[in-house]
């Protein structure tokens, strides 16, 4: 891993899906690179490709074409064990649905991440604590998340996201599930939490959350058309 190359570099990426009414050419070419400390919004109406882009970027699945290194490493190169490796070490995701596990705690929800990399439990705990505390749910931690509302839902999964300290936090429409109140609350964690050194990388349909990112780039069917920094 190369800490000065840039966190993301995406060249000629192509993704194609088989389906059984033909192929769907999700991605055509795109070339973006994502510099560390940088904040970018995607934007670009359904079916452009934003969450494809975003399963690129976070290791969740590799191109059909064309290149994606993070930090220099090219993913097509690593096997299963090693993409799951550098996704768990290095990245965080928040995703519309929370995706939190309805049969563990909230603070064992946080600490997941930490497990899969072996930390001791007593490590887990302070660090699940501290990610709590920083999303203002750190007196909510034993229940369950069903417990909780929408809104706190997501601040446990943006918990769960930072806990590990990635260089790279991927959402995608983090806020899209939720009212307008708690759309600015988790907005605002996201952004405090982003505000150091942190590399943020959101799809939104947001205009809010879109403005708040210098930079911001446009897909339309499968290809960057836009991408300006403010
Ligand atoms: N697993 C899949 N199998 C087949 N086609 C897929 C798959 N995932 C996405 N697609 C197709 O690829 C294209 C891009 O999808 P993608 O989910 O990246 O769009 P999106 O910009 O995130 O849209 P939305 O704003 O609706 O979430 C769409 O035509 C979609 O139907
Ligand atoms: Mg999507």
């Amino acid at each position: 891993m190369n800490l000065d190359a840039p966190v993301a570099s995406l060249r000629g990426v192509a993704k194609t899906y088989a389906t059984d009414g033909g192929p769907v050419h999700a991605l055509r070419g795109v070339d973006l690179d994502i510099r560390r400390g940088e904040h970018t919004a995607i934007v670009g109406g359904s079916g452009s490709g934003k969450t494809t882009l975003l399963s690129l970027l976070g290791c969740l699945d590799r191109p059909s074409a064309g290149s994606v290194a993070i930090h220099g490493v090219v993913t097509s190169q690593l096997d299963d064990e090693a993409l799951a490796s550098l996704r768990n070490e290095g990245i965080g995701f928040v995703f519309q649905q929370f995706h939190l596990i309805r049969s563990a705690s909230v603070a064992q929800n946080v600490e997941l991440p930490l497990y899969y990399r072996g930390v001791a439990r007593a490590e887990r705990r302070r660090r699940a604590a501290a990610a709590l505390d920083a999303v203002g749910l750190g007196d909510l931690a034993q229940r369950f998340p069903q417990q909780l509302s929408g809104g706190q839902q997501q601040r446990v999964a943006i918990a769960r996201a930072i806990v590990g300290d990635p260089h790279l936090l991927l959402a995608d429409e983090p806020t899209g599930n939720l009212d307008a109140e708690n759309a600015a609350l988790c907005l605002r964690m996201l952004m405090a939490d982003a505000a150091g050194d942190r590399t943020l990388v959101v799809v939104t349909h947001d205009l809010d959350l879109a403005r708040r990112c210098r930079r911001v780039v446009t897909l339309r069917a499968g290809e960057c058309v836009d991408d300006r920094v403010d």
